[in-house]
C-alpha cells in the first residue's frame, strides 16, 4: 500500500476562507497539510464542477482538512458525508473544520476504502476525490479501480486531475459505463457513472 503524507509541519495554523457555490467556508490548516495557505485551485475547479446527490452517502477520498466534503454537508444538509483521510492531522483538522462550519459528518482515518469498507457501507450516490498524486498513479488507480463496487447504481465518481487527465479518463473507461471530462486552467475533471 502506498500513501503519503506530510504531518503538520508546526507553527500556527493558517486560517483559510473561500467562498465556494454561495456558501462561505472557513478552515483552520495546520501548516504542512496539502495547500494549507489557500485552498488549492484544483480543490476548488472540483468544488464548482462536482454534482451533489440530493441525498443518500457521499464520500470524500483523501480529504485532507476538509474542503470538498464540508462544502457538500454545507450545501446538503440531507447527505451522509464520509470523508477519509491517511493522514491523523489531516482527519483532526478535518473533524475540527466540520465544526467550525456546522455541518454534521463522519470523519475517518485509513486507507482509501478500508474505514467505509470497515462500516460496510458499499452504496454511495457519490464518491469526490482531489486523490495524491503525489503517492504515485497506483494509488489514483485504486481509488478508480475501487469506486464501482462501492458505489450505487447511477452513482459517480468525481475527480480532478492537475496532470495525468487523459492517462486517468482511460482508466475510468474500462471501469464505468459514461466517462465525462472537462478541461479547466490545466485541469482535467472527470466524472463517471456505474
Ligand atoms: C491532493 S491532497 C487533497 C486534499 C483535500 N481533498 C483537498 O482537496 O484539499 C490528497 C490527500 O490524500 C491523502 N492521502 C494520501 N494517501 C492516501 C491514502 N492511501 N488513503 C487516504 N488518503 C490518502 C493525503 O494525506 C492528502 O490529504
Amino acid at each position: 500500500m502506498k500513501h503519503y503524507f506530510k504531518g503538520g509541519a508546526g507553527g500556527r495554523p493558517e486560517v483559510v476562507g473561500a467562498w465556494i457555490r454561495g456558501a462561505p467556508l472557513k478552515f483552520i490548516v495546520p501548516r504542512g497539510l496539502f495547500s494549507s495557505s489557500k485552498v488549492d485551485l484544483g480543490t476548488a475547479l472540483l468544488a464548482e464542477f462536482m454534482e451533489i446527490p440530493k441525498e443518500g452517502k457521499v464520500l470524500d477520498v483523501g480529504c485532507g482538512y476538509g474542503v470538498l466534503g464540508i462544502l457538500m454537508a454545507k450545501l446538503n444538509p440531507n447527505l451522509e458525508v464520509y470523508m477519509v483521510d491517511v493522514n491523523p492531522v489531516a482527519v483532526d483538522a478535518a473533524k475540527r473544520n466540520a465544526e467550525l462550519n456546522g455541518v454534521r459528518v463522519t470523519v475517518l482515518q485509513g486507507n482509501l476504502y478500508e474505514p467505509t469498507d470497515l462500516l460496510g457501507i458499499k452504496d454511495f450516490s457519490t464518491i469526490v476525490s482531489n486523490p495524491p498524486l503525489a503517492a504515485g498513479k497506483e494509488v489514483v488507480k485504486e481509488i478508480i479501480e475501487g469506486a464501482p463496487a462501492r458505489l450505487k447504481s447511477g452513482g459517480s465518481l468525481q475527480l480532478v486531475m492537475a496532470q495525468g487527465g487523459d492517462w486517468a479518463k482511460g482508466v475510468m473507461e474500462e471501469y464505468f459505463k459514461e466517462v465525462e471530462v472537462k478541461r479547466k486552467k490545466g485541469y482535467a475533471l472527470l466524472r463517471g457513472y456505474v
